[in-house]
């Protein structure tokens, strides 16, 4: 069973760290920001213990002492959704002062996978070389832009387009591919 830690950052857009939280696969961990925890909850209306039982364990963003803050835990990838362009930049520079950050810079030098779905509009020059900075080193970096061709009827239909974006590319079973019976 594949192992994810999943980081929720202040960024708007709860919601899709919400529909990931809920759909992915797998042995889950959660860290949200402060500012996640009340975004979240202004978005949404939901308290990270309305997330609980859909992973094995809920940690502070101010853990730093928490089995992801080393390199001796591995886990299959760490997603961020939604990524602050806050949260980008201490990635990008090497700042590790939230589990979020910390775990992102174990991935770094661990060389494990990382996929950040960035949430912000436009994005300053600053965000743009963050981001590909933390590109070539690697990272997926996935900005919240949700499909439109598999024709949502609903919010959760457009949520889900992006969600199965990102369990694609985490190689979980996803919704279908663009014109996929054609393949057949
Ligand atoms: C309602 C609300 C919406 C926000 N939306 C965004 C956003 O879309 N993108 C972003 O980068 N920051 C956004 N912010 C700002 C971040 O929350 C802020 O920069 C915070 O310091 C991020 O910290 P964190 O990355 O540790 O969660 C928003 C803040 C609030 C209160």
């Amino acid at each position: 069973m594949a192992r994810y830690l999943i980081g929720m950052t202040g960024a708007s857009g709860a919601a899709y760290g919400v529909d990931l939280v809920k759909r992915c696969p797998g042995e889950k961990y959660l860290v949200l920001s402060d500012w996640a925890r009340q975004v979240m909850h202004s978005e949404t209306g939901l308290k990270p213990s309305d997330l609980e039982p859909f992973v094995k364990r809920v940690f502070a963003d101010s853990d730093l002492a928490a089995p992801f803050a080393s390199g001796s835990n591995r886990y299959d990838a760490l997603v961020i959704v939604p990524c602050s362009v806050s949260t980008l930049a201490k990635i990008a520079v090497g700042i590790a002062d939230t589990l979020i950050t910390r775990a992102a810079q174990v991935a770094l030098k661990e060389r494990m996978r990382m996929v950040l779905c960035v949430r912000e509009t436009p994005l300053s020059s600053i965000a743009l070389e963050n981001a590909l900075k933390l590109s070539r080193e690697g990272v997926v970096i996935m900005p919240i832009s949700p499909p439109w061709y598999h024709d949502p009827k609903s919010l959760t239909e457009l949520l889900s387009g992006f969600t199965n974006k990102v369990l694609a590319l985490l190689g979980e079973e996803s919704g279908p591919g663009w014109r996929e019976a054609e393949l057949e």
